[in-house]
């Protein structure tokens, strides 16, 4: 992309690591702390705080009333809007806040759902959160649909012939994450949603584990829906979803009578927003703009996550090439150095369940997670338990060398310790 080409910066990790509080007052404690967490959620700048205190302070009230306070809340709204457009590179008109990612996805199914008839197709993939599962399975069973899943390939992404031969002239969704929220897979998502167009089929995009590595391009990756979660893009616990607006004016929403129709995304926002949250959520997308630098705020997140994309794939390297060095774990699917990954890496534990390991790092200041952290078939198809699932360690660009260091260090001597128990 000749703009990003032109604008390259690099990230200043030392300034950036300076916006978060929790990163300052987690070094000042014994053993600092290294949070590998960020599938979960990511910390938050300064800057989030204070727009979500300022809301609070300065503007707090419900919507369409006749007073300031109320016209502030409206304004509010519609910058966030224009900010989310400007994050996924969408008409602004398509998006819509909600309380998270899974909530959104259940209301606009459900609106969906009401348009199929008995015996059309969903496909879902066994890569995906079941927050881009669930709500298709409990969807198609009030409405007689079938859903069928696609399977994945050796290096864990979604296997495209699977897709091909599963698409059919009932199939009315195709339903797909964009990374992987468990093993870091970063699928082919255009090749997924032309295929999906072909067959006459809406593209449906789970963008949550995406967005804090990669930039959304709706237009160019070609989708019809895109949710993601504000919470882990530095950001508060929100949801938002971008709905193709001529999608969005006519699918049957799930609302109250009164409720307004514009903006149409507007039509998928059930009861009364997280306005604080909204204001918080501005507040993120400034500071990754800030990352970045252009003459307007998609030139800004463009040269943004150019950077963030070329720090992560440094440290992704070093973590995929120092797991490789630690006998009795291994990482799975893609290597740590392969471009068609996010920074999440999914660990399996030859000796020791992942959470046993987790509680080990744990205790040397080191937070990752364990489990299977709702991607049900991700670890299903790798021969898991369900319940212990994958030691997961996921990285944002908050994360430095030193820290993948330290963990690297810490992640040896803790599988050593647990295979070897007496320590001889
Ligand atoms: C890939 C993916 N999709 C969906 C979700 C659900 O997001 P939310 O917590 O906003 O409902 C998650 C949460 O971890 C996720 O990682």
């Amino acid at each position: 992309m000749q703009v990003a080409e032109s604008r390259r910066v690099s990230l200043d990790t030392g300034w950036v690591r300076a916006q978060f509080p929790a990163l300052g007052a987690a070094a000042s404690i014994s053993p600092q702390r290294i949070f590998l967490d960020a599938p979960g959620g990511t910390q938050v700048p300064e800057s989030v705080v204070s727009a979500m205190r300022t809301y609070l302070v300065e503007s707090n009230s419900n919507t369409d009333g006749a007073y300031e306070l109320s016209r502030r809340t409206d304004a509010l709204i519609a910058e966030a809007r224009r900010y989310g457009g400007a994050f996924v590179g969408g008409d602004p008109d398509g998006i819509a806040f909600g309380q998270n990612m899974t909530t959104l996805n259940f209301n606009l199914v459900r609106a969906v759902g009401r348009t199929l008839s008995p015996g059309d197709e969903i496909l879902t993939t066994a890569l995906d959160h079941e927050g881009n599962v669930s709500p298709w399975l409990l969807m198609a069973e009030d409405r007689g649909l079938v859903v069928r899943e696609v399977g994945l390939t050796e290096q864990l992404d979604v296997d495209l012939e699977d897709l091909r031969a599963k698409l059919g002239d009932r199939t009315r969704v195709v339903a797909f994450c964009l990374a992987s929220n468990a093993v870091g897979t970063v699928t082919r998502a255009r090749e997924i949603a032309d295929l999906a167009h072909a067959a006459g089929a809406l593209a449906w995009g789970d963008a949550v584990a995406y967005a804090p590595h990669r930039r959304i391009e709706v237009g160019a990756l070609g989708l019809d829906v895109v949710l993601c979660s504000p919470y882990k893009f530095f950001g508060p616990h929100l949801g938002m979803a971008w709905i193709r607006p001529e999608l969005a004016a006519t699918l049957p929403a799930e609302r109250v009578r009164p409720a307004a129709e514009v903006p149409v995304g507007h039509r998928f926002e059930t009861g009364t927003l997280s306005h604080e949250a909204i204001a918080g959520f501005v507040a993120a997308v400034d500071y990754l703009a800030s990352l970045g630098s252009g003459n307007d705020l998609t030139a800004k997140l463009r040269v943004a996550y150019d950077a963030i994309q070329r720090h992560e794939s440094g440290l992704a390297g070093a973590v995929g090439a120092g797991i490789a060095g630690i006998a009795g774990v291994h990482s799975v699917g893609l290597p740590g150095d392969s471009a068609d990954r996010v920074p999440t890496f999914g660990l399996v534990c030859e000796r020791a369940t992942p959470r046993r390991l987790a509680e080990a790092l744990s205790d040397e200041g080191i937070y990752v997670w364990d489990g299977n952290f709702y991607a049900k078939r991700v670890v299903e198809t790798l021969g898991l338990d369900l319940d212990e699932g994958l030691l997961r360690i996921g990285l944002a660009h908050y994360n430095t060398s030193e820290e993948i260091g330290r963990l690297l260090e810490a992640l040896e001597r803790v599988v050593r310790a647990t295979a070897n128990p007496t320590g001889r």
